[in-house]
């Protein structure tokens, strides 16, 4: 199988390419060798290549920016996309396109499912959610629509951590590090989710006829930042790796007063439709992170 991974340097993107970099015949692009802005440099490397599987990590991440920058983040995270998957349209090839929890509102407060209505509030949260539907519609309105239907996947994560680029939980134990006091915000609810996990459970949609349409992937259980802050600092005790916190404090939503972009309160991922379909349960979030920071850092 040959597989061309876009986005191939940023935190997801990373990860999968170490993955299956083995395993399959994998062509990886980063931000500079394709820039998902320009639509000619989009045909010019892809055009000519040859692969069954393209998977979609490049995205315009930051969600204050994007609010900002609009024009570009449709244009990196919506207009891009759409031409990528035109080209793997033609090419009778399937796409796998990564997307958010940023596409929900947050006004639920049990697990949003794929069935759920999306409703962005944020030029990020629209830009993907644009994104997704054209990635969608793209093969439907193919010439031979029928034999690729549903081919093409979008996949929606939830608050990603990995080695390959620091997040939430790096920048926590950073601080933990160097501080006796630091606060999380702890009226904001999502799940946790290993760049590890998502290359062992997304293996099982590389084959042309596995199931495309929109897909939640995600650890299982749900915390807001403050538990999740916690879980980490506990983690690194457990593990003897020196930091001066011991606990985290609270913050609220309204004490972000530098953020410019709004929020989903709550954006906890059903992964009920992944376990039906594969027969297993993604681990908990727990695990996803204790064994992240044994890892990554019980020898640093
Ligand atoms: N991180 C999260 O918590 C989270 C949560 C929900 C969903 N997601 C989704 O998961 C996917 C992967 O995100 P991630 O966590 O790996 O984010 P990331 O670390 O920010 O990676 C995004 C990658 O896209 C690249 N990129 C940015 N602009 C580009 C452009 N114009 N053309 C080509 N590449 C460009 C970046 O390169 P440079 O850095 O070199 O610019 C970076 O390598 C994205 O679709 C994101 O929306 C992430």
């Amino acid at each position: 199988m040959k597989i061309v991974i876009i986005g191939a340097s940023g935190r997801l993107g990373a990860a999968l390419v170490r993955a299956y970099q083995g395993k399959f015949d994998v062509t990886g692009f980063n931000h500079a060798q394709l820039d998902l802005a320009n639509q000619s440099q989009i045909q010019d490397n892809l055009s000519p290549l040859e692969f069954n599987l393209l998977i979609n990590c490049a995205a315009m991440t930051d969600v204050d920016l994007c609010e900002q920058e609009i024009d570009q983040a449709f244009a990196i995270n919506a207009e891009g996309p759409q031409l990528v998957a035109r080209i793997c349209r033609d090419k009778n090839a399937k796409m796998i396109h990564f997307s958010t929890d940023y596409v929900f509102d947050g006004e639920k407060r049990e697990p949003y499912t794929e069935c759920d209505a999306v409703k962005p509030i944020s030029v990020y949260g629209e830009s993907k959610r644009t994104g997704e539907k054209l990635v969608l519609q793209t093969q439907d309105r193919s010439a031979s629509a029928k034999a690729t239907a549903d081919r093409h996947l979008v996949i929606r994560v939830s608050w990603v951590f990995g080695p390959d680029r620091p997040s939430f939980v790096d920048a926590m134990i950073k601080r933990g590090r160097e501080e006796e006091q630091i606060n999380a915000v702890a009226d904001k609810f999502s799940t946790p989710t290993y760049t590890s996990d998502i290359a062992e459970m997304l293996q099982s949609f590389f084959h042309v006829d596995a199931p495309g349409g929109v897909l939640h992937f995600s650890n299982s259980g749900q915390c807001s930042w403050q538990e999740y802050a916690q879980h980490a600092i506990d983690c690194c005790h457990r593990l003897n790796i020196p930091l001066k916190v011991k606990t985290v404090g609270a913050l609220t939503l309204a004490d972000m007063k530098n953020w410019v972009a709004r929020r989903p309160v709550y954006s906890v991922l059903s992964s009920a439709k992944y376990t039906q379909l594969i027969g297993t349960t993604p681990r908990s979030w727990r695990d996803a992170v204790s064994d992240y920071i044994e890892h990554s850092y019980s020898k640093k």
